[in-house]
């Protein structure tokens, strides 16, 4: 076997056998597959694809690369939760406290950030000494004792993304159901919850532009799930425009702490409820969704899930007092308004670009090697739907580098369009994977 035959094969749209899938993950982890042969049979699959075994054997290689977490210790069902990602995504943030605080034990491993903003373990940084490289052992013993743990994911755990992912990133290879699957499964799979709830993202902001095609990777999602025995379902949800008001990692942490306040954002409130209300479910802490629901909703008025947040916090080594006052958390020393040219009402924000002033302003990275400041990013003042005068303020950007806003500036203004009539929103959440079978949410059939 070499690596040469495997690239012409799939170049030729024939499928793979699983030891020769394996053969190059294990070849391309331990440098014997050099980076042009992996880049090479990437594009391959990018054109002829990965048929369903093909991808459930890409997912058992890639979690064999690497260690599994062990959680069978910590009592009751561990349901983790994973979004195909977008702008302005701080649900982990706010579901691992709201479902902890209903008693659903969340150990939970998260990434750093390439893009936009930083990943969830760089938000948390944003508050001041909270810990996030634990053991696994810190890890489970945390979670035994307070029901919550959130830590980063180390280099064990699925060596082969971390090395594919970059290798994708950088070959324009990312787009792929099969890869982004067999990426996102092997990540969970290898981090030992017992189900899964996944949001699979569609619109402008990302991977997928159109519900078909999110609806298509929620299906193989689901499918290598509950085929490994992990009882998996995967809501469909819109990326139209970024989620919440904040992008940018201090103004997400101070975002999700007002939503667990019962101050966020509604499109954000409403997507973390039903996020939740599917972990529940898988859970057994819930009958049924009214059930769930209600839990949920009581567990965010009387403060319990809040107070899990300040609990976490404490037991990461965090400053509870940045989280009780968030103005403490890191500011910019310069802030920025962007005033609208133009009345009428908001019909499109396109996420991508909104990210990418994010980025320009230092609230991500390019480069994994590069530093991110925690205190930039922007702060929407108007959302799709939304009446606006000429004048008014659409956005405030937030940088320590005054340089960085007029590039920022430019991609926000082209971010934003206008309709001179009101504009009818689009519902948030699309639909359902459960089971094999899909569902549509009410109104929504006739969405791209
Ligand atoms: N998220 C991942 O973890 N992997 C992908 O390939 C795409 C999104």
């Amino acid at each position: 076997m070499n690596a040469a035959s495997l690239i012409l094969k799939k170049r030729n749209g024939f499928t793979l056998t699983n030891a020769e899938i394996d053969f190059f993950i294990d070849g391309y982890v331990k440098g014997q597959i050099p980076d042009y042969q992996a880049s090479a049979l990437l594009m391959a699959i990018y054109f002829q694809g990965l048929d369903k075994r093909e991808t459930v054997a890409l997912t058992r290689a890639m979690i064999a690369s690497g260690d599994t977490i062990d959680l069978a210790s910590i009592p009751g069902i561990k349901v983790d939760k994973h979004s195909t990602g977008g702008v302005g995504d701080k649900t982990t943030l706010i579901l691992a406290p709201l479902v902890a605080a209903l008693g659903i034990p969340v150990a939970k491993l998260s990434g750093r950030g390439l893009g936009h903003t930083g990943g969830t373990i760089d938000k948390l940084e944003a508050i001041k000494g909270m810990r996030v490289e634990l053991s696994q052992q810190e890890l489970v013993k945390q979670v035994k004792k307070i029901g919550i743990a959130i830590a980063a994911q180390t280099g064990e755990i699925v060596p082969a993304d971390k090395k594919l992912y970059a290798l994708r990133d950088v070959t324009a290879t990312v787009e792929n159901k099969s890869l982004i699957a067999a990426s996102i499964m092997s990540k969970k799979l290898a981090s030992g919850a017992d189900a899964i709830v996944l949001d699979v993202k569609y619109g402008d902001g990302a991977f997928m532009k159109t519900t078909k095609d999110a609806f298509e990777l929620a299906l193989l999602l689901t499918e290598i799930g509950n085929g490994m025995g992990k009882k998996t379902v995967a809501l469909i949800t819109g990326m139209e425009q970024p989620l919440g008001n904040a992008i940018g990692n201090a103004l997400e942490v101070k975002e999700a702490i007002e939503t667990l306040q019962g101050k966020g954002s509604e499109d954000l409130l409403e997507l973390c409820t039903e996020l939740a209300i599917q972990m529940v479910l898988l859970s057994g802490a819930g009958k049924n969704e009214s059930a769930a629901r209600k839990k949920i909703n009581e567990a965010l008025q009387t403060g319990k899930a809040f107070d899990k947040l300040k609990e976490f916090v404490k037991a990461q080594g965090g400053d509870t007092r940045h989280v009780e006052n968030p103005e403490l958390l890191p500011q910019a020393k310069y802030s920025h308004k962007i005033l609208s040219f133009q009345s009428g009402y908001v019909k499109m924000i396109l996420a991508e670009s909104v990210g990418n002033a994010a980025m320009i302003l230092g609230a991500g990275r390019m480069k994994k090697e590069d530093a991110i400041d925690l205190s930039a990013g922007i702060l929407l003042h108007k959302k799709i739907g939304d009446a606006v005068k000429r004048g008014d303020a659409l956005a405030t950007l937030f940088s320590n580098d005054k340089q960085k806003f007029k590039a920022s500036e430019q991609l926000l203004v082209n971010a934003y369009h206008f309709s001179k009539r009101k504009i009818k929103l689009n519902p948030l959440l699309i639909g359902k994977v459960s089971k094999g079978k899909r569902t549509f949410f009410e109104d929504v059939r006739d969405l791209k």
